[in-house]
């Protein structure tokens, strides 16, 4: 897969991706990232890239022409176009899965300052959040974007790694533990010790209707639950309005 990154803040975004998992996996070639200042293309002499809004108001807005001759300086055959920005979709894992599918992603990096709306109208296929909440730029959710689908590329970590994710079956993942199996008193689960595979299976099964349970029950709305499933829930929902009415007496 390939990305490109079109921002004002390059060294920012390269800083982050010669770290950790996606470095490894650009070293590797598992994804080829570019990572292109836009203001490159700027025709102002100045190499300025934002000017006053029209129609007045405070603030200044990136105008199109460097974005669009950075783009026309791209192969894009096949390429997905997103821009980042806090009025796009949400950010999901699903839509982290879709765009692992993609040949090419380009991704141009909000700003603060706002963007001429041709950009959004006429140049990209989507504008994606990243959350219900205002950054100063597009560069950490690209980021963001980056490393959500960069871990699902093939071969980028570990074959099944992914494969009981939080989000990607719906629920939230069970509990993990290693050892020291006590720790000033705070045991691993007995079940986990036990080497019983099939109750071992059931207990996470259970743990991560539970977590999902406590923590994002609008998940449950969504999730279709089989009859194990409905029968695990109904002993979570008893178990812990049981801890409720214990610690209230
Ligand atoms: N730019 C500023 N805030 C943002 C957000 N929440 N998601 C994506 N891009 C943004």
């Amino acid at each position: 897969m390939k990305i490109d990154i079109l921002t004002l803040f390059p060294e920012m975004v390269k800083a982050v991706l010669s770290e950790s998992i996606v470095g490894r996996a650009i070293k590797e070639g598992k994804v080829e990232i570019n990572v292109i200042n836009y203001r490159d293309f700027s025709k102002d002499k100045h190499k300025r890239v934002d000017d006053y809004p029209f129609g007045g108001g405070r603030g200044m807005v990136i105008g199109i022409q460097p974005i669009y001759d950075c783009l026309q300086s791209l192969d894009l055959t096949n390429a997905k176009i997103l821009l980042t920005s806090p009025q796009g979709k949400v950010f999901t894992q699903k839509k982290a899965e879709e765009l692992s599918q993609e040949q090419h992603i380009v991704i141009i990096c909000g700003h603060y300052e706002g963007i001429d709306y041709r950009v959004t109208e006429h140049l990209i296929d989507e504008e994606v959040s990243i959350g219900d909440y205002v950054l100063t730029g597009g560069e950490l959710p690209a980021l963001i974007i980056v490393d959500a689908v960069t871990r699902l590329i093939p071969g980028v970590l570990p074959d099944d790694a992914t494969t009981g994710d939080s989000f990607s079956m719906g629920l939230l993942e069970y509990p993990q533990y290693t050892r020291p199996q006590d720790f000033l008193g705070w045991k691993v689960p007995e079940i986990l010790l036990s080497g019983n595979h099939q109750q071992i299976a059931k207990f996470r099964l259970k743990e991560s209707l539970r977590n999902t349970y406590l923590k994002r029950p609008d998940l449950l709305e969504h999730y279709p639950l089989n009859e194990e499933e409905k029968q695990l829930l109904n002993e979570i929902i008893m178990e812990e309005q049981e801890k409720i009415r214990k610690k209230n007496s």
